[in-house]
């Protein structure tokens, strides 16, 4: 048994790095099979990510994916520390799955992931959910089909979370649910440790992939008819600062554009790390989309600096200017946290008159939620829960406002989209996302899917666009 440990994974050393190339493989002892799984994630697209390696694992043990998580036989709950409404989602789901348990004992329940990573979650599962059958973190997803077949062959249980700084492992497989589109880890962890945010507690240091590992990556994703790659990492900008004197991230984006990659995205870009370098990489390779996914957090020189962000308004604005005039319609996203602890009206309207100068494509909005083992979770908040509530709820209007607005200046343009699905509300349309990562609904069939086409915009709302075919 291996539990998680606060302290040990605060660690940051110069100890190297390895690449581990053969850990994957799963020989034929494990290939079980005789048991249908259901994977329940929860969380960003690194999480996502993780999901289709556990996934691929669990179909070459030859288990079946099932319909819904009340048929399958092994549940596994993947899931995320970031805030604390993403953990009560996964109490609350444990608690169903006991149900479960109490009607059919064979149910075997895994929980993965970055709440996994979590010393308190871990202490609270042993003591009050004795029943779920193995845990493990996320530098050991590759351990899962041991763990299971230990469960299942030989009864017992298994608690295996490691808080290491990390290594890399390499020759990963993934089963991916979108044929066109995939994402390509290029980097794990994250050093920056703002201070409110639990992931580099939880998902170690930085450690970017080699780039030949990366480029040999996107061209097997090329032969398998992938069309569009979302690189990945928590601040990808930083991308190979832990690795190499002179290649960077900008370097990178170069190299993968000279695949025959059709689209490449990048996510996510910390306003730090952003060099003009990289501004040129975007605006002058075609197949890098023309969009940016850039955290500002707040408006407020005061609370930026409490979030050990070590940027200033002033310097966000100085770049998101660049980044606009350099790069040919770019659309602009943002993340901002509302209700950092004793955060004032005068911060607040900080981050509004930055939203109202902005005017963001989209922006994901949160209330400050307080992370166990954070800098910020030892401050003494004064802010009532209720006024936090109102700010984010009068920042999303002005959010709202903008992606409608932008949205709507695309109406009577043509557009290029990736048709990628039948689209959710409507089996006689399609969708897809245009370069900017706008989603357009399609008048079409599915003949279209897998296709890059020209779309006419007819219509704008503030999520999506409507589009006729050109
Ligand atoms: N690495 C990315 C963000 C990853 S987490 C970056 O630095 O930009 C995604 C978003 O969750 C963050 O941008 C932040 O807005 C939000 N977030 C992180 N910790 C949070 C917390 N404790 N409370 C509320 N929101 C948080
Ligand atoms: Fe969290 Fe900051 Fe790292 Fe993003 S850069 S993952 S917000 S510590
Ligand atoms: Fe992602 Fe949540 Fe972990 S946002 S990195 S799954 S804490």
């Amino acid at each position: 048994m291996n539990v998680p440990n606060l302290k040990q994974a605060r660690i940051r050393t110069n100890k190297e790095v390895e690449f581990k190339y053969d850990v994957t493989g799963i020989d034929d002892k494990l290939k079980i099979g005789n048991k249908t799984f259901f994977i329940k994630t929860y969380g960003c697209q690194m999480n996502e990510h993780d999901s289709e390696n556990i996934r691929a694992m669990m179909l070459e043990m030859n288990f079946k994916e099932a319909k819904d998580m009340d048929s399958a036989d092994i549940i596994i709950l993947n899931t995320c520390a970031i805030r604390e409404n993403a953990h009560n989602k996964v109490f609350g789901m444990l608690g169903r799955i006991k149900h479960r348990k109490e009607m059919d004992s064979g149910v075997i329940t895994c929980l993965c992931g970055c709440m996994a990573q979590e010393e308190n979650v871990v202490e609270e599962i042993r003591n009050k959910y004795k029943w779920v059958d193995i845990i493990f973190g996320t530098h050991n997803i590759h351990e899962l089909p041991k763990m299971l077949y230990d469960v299942i062959k030989n009864n017992e249980k298994r608690i295996e979370v490691l808080s290491i700084e990390g290594d890399v492992i390499e020759n990963m497989h993934y089963a991916r649910d979108n044929k066109y589109k995939a994402w390509v880890n290029i980097m794990y962890g994250c050093d920056k440790f703002c201070t409110y945010c639990i992931v580099p507690y939880t998902r170690g240091k930085q450690r970017s992939r080699k780039k030949e590992d990366i480029i040999n990556e996107v061209n097997d994703l090329i032969k398998d008819g992938v069309l569009e790659i979302t690189l990945l990492g928590q601040n990808v900008n930083a991308y190979g600062k832990d690795l190499y004197d002179d290649y960077g991230m900008e370097d990178l984006l170069l190299d993968v554009s000279k695949t025959e990659i059709k689209r490449i995205r990048f996510v996510t870009s910390h306003p730090w790390d952003f060099t003009d370098k990289m501004i040129d990489a975007i605006a002058s390779c075609d197949n890098v989309m023309p969009f940016v996914h850039l955290p500002v957090q707040s408006g407020s020189n005061d609370i930026l600096k409490k979030m050990g962000r070590r940027y200033t308004k002033e310097e966000y604005i100085e770049l998101f200017n660049k980044i606009k005039s350099r790069v040919k319609d770019v659309s602009i996203t943002t993340d901002i946290i509302v209700g950092f602890p004793n955060e004032s009206d005068e911060d607040f309207k900080a981050t509004l008159d930055l939203v109202d100068y902005c005017k963001f494509d989209l922006a994901y909005t949160f209330i400050y939620s307080k992370r166990e083992g954070t800098p910020a979770s030892l401050i003494k908040d004064e802010i009532p829960l209720k006024v936090k509530q109102e700010r984010l709820e009068v920042l999303n209007e002005h959010i709202n406002k903008y992606a409608l607005e932008n949205n709507k200046k695309l109406i009577g343009k043509t557009v290029k989209v990736l048709v990628e699905n039948i689209s959710e509300k409507d089996p006689n349309q399609v969708c897809g996302y245009t370069e900017g990562q706008k989603l357009v609904n399609i008048s079409g069939g599915a003949d279209l899917i897998g296709k890059i086409v020209d779309v006419y915009i007819s219509d704008a709302k503030t999520w999506s666009l409507d589009g006729i075919i050109k």
